[in-house]
């Protein structure tokens, strides 16, 4: 069966090939004792959501009491059986964590600045923010489903989930040997995302030495945008304009400047009637690296569908967007910044959902538990 192994100095579920699906929960602490006392709390959640999400990666029930009879069992089944599919957990700490409850205010790195307010933010607070994040991924979505459930079962008492969030098919690459899927506007997503390069996984994702906080070091910081998509609306455009708005075309996924998917994009190009080849305001333009100062992100987003909004009766469909970075400061605010004032892209697409996470480093032993370092 295929696993991807939990321990390890970094935490997999970061640069691991993308799985197929995503059940991804922000829980919150509803904690009510004194500083020490609340620590104490979230060490002993910490401590024994570890030992589950350690047991599941591997394919087997939370630990604990699956039959006796008078008693519910530990685990709440729906996965027994089922192979992990290469299921990863990955933990991160939103900002909130280092409020008073929990006297952890030292300990908050600089890099989890809050995120600012970006032009066209249309945010519900429902769908935002939390103590702690958990991003489920397996190639089963019952499997990752069944990891959020059993983290939020195994927390009663402890933390409540806040929101949620199901992902049905990736949309981004994070290695060369993957195929480069599709969004739901039906372009190829994750051609130049980082494909596990360690130069540029150690320049742009993981936190090093430069840290304030020694206990983030290995980590990696998460952000979470829900962007809900107006498939109606995009339906509607012709193609050149969709190509347009991302610099790609469609089918290939070459540039537009011309080649193959792969190949790198001529900014400077001009099309037969002398206008730039790759419009400054597509999507690709405003993101390169090339445009930003060499900035990259690991983009790791997912396709989603909710329903039907029900004020319009259009989709309620769009990408959970996923990206982790060394600093997001420097990284996801500074893109965001600038494709949310400039992006062809914003005329289809609206954030809805938002969340920044501190993710730890990994865990390497069997005693070991996610933030020990920081507790
Ligand atoms: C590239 C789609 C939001 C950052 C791309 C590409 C597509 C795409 C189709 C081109 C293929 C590729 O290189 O992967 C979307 C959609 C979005 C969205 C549909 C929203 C619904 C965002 C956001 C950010 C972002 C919020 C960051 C703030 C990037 C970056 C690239 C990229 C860095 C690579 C550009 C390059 O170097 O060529 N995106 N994206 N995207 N996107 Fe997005």
């Amino acid at each position: 069966a295929a696993t991807v192994a939990f321990h390890g100095s970094r935490q997999a579920g970061i640069v691991t090939a993308q799985q197929d699906r995503l059940a991804f929960a922000a829980y919150d602490l509803t904690v009510s004792g004194s500083p020490a006392e609340n620590r104490d709390a979230l060490r002993e959640l910490l401590k024994t959501w570890t030992a589950a999400a350690r047991a599941m990666t591997e394919g087997k029930p939370v630990p604990g009491d699956n039959d006796i009879g008078a008693a519910p069992p530990a685990d709440t089944g729906e996965a027994f059986g089922t192979p992990p599919a290469n299921l990863t957990i990955t933990i991160g700490f939103g900002p909130s964590l280092f409020d008073k409850r929990f006297g952890l205010a030292d300990k908050r790195p600089a890099a989890l600045a809050d995120l600012p307010h970006f032009a066209r933010d249309n945010l519900d607070a429902t769908r935002s923010g939390g103590d702690i994040a958990i991003q489920a991924c397996s190639d089963d979505p019952m499997v990752a489903f069944h990891a959020i459930r059993n983290l939020a079962r195994l927390g009663r008492g402890t933390v409540v989930m806040r929101w949620s969030q199901l992902g049905f098919g990736r949309a981004a690459s994070t290695s060369d040997k993957q195929e480069t899927p599709r969004n739901l506007f039906g372009f190829k997503d994750g051609t130049r995302n980082i494909h596990g390069d360690p130069k540029q996984l150690d320049n742009w994702v993981w936190v090093g030495k430069e840290t304030d906080q020694k206990w983030m070091r290995n980590g990696s910081y998460l952000v979470a945008r829900r962007i809900q998509m107006r498939i109606e609306a995009w339906d509607r455009d012709f193609l050149t304009d969709q190509q347009n708005v991302f610099g790609r075309h469609k089918y290939t996924g070459a540039p537009l400047s011309g080649g193959n998917e792969f190949d790198a994009p001529n900014f400077h190009a001009r099309a037969a009637d002398g206008s730039a080849a790759i419009p400054p305001t597509s999507h690709m333009a405003l993101a390169a690296h090339e445009n930003n100062g060499g900035v990259r992100i690991l983009r790791r987003a997912y396709n989603y569908t909710d329903g039907v909004i029900a004020s319009s009766g259009e989709l309620d469909a769009g990408l959970f967007f996923l990206c982790y970075q060394r600093d997001p400061r420097t990284q996801f605010v500074a893109l965001q910044h600038k494709l949310s004032r400039s992006d062809a892209l914003n005329e289809y697409i609206q954030h809805v959902g938002s969340g920044l996470y501190a993710c730890p480093p990994g865990v390497t032993s069997d005693s070991g538990y996610w933030g020990e370092d920081l507790l």
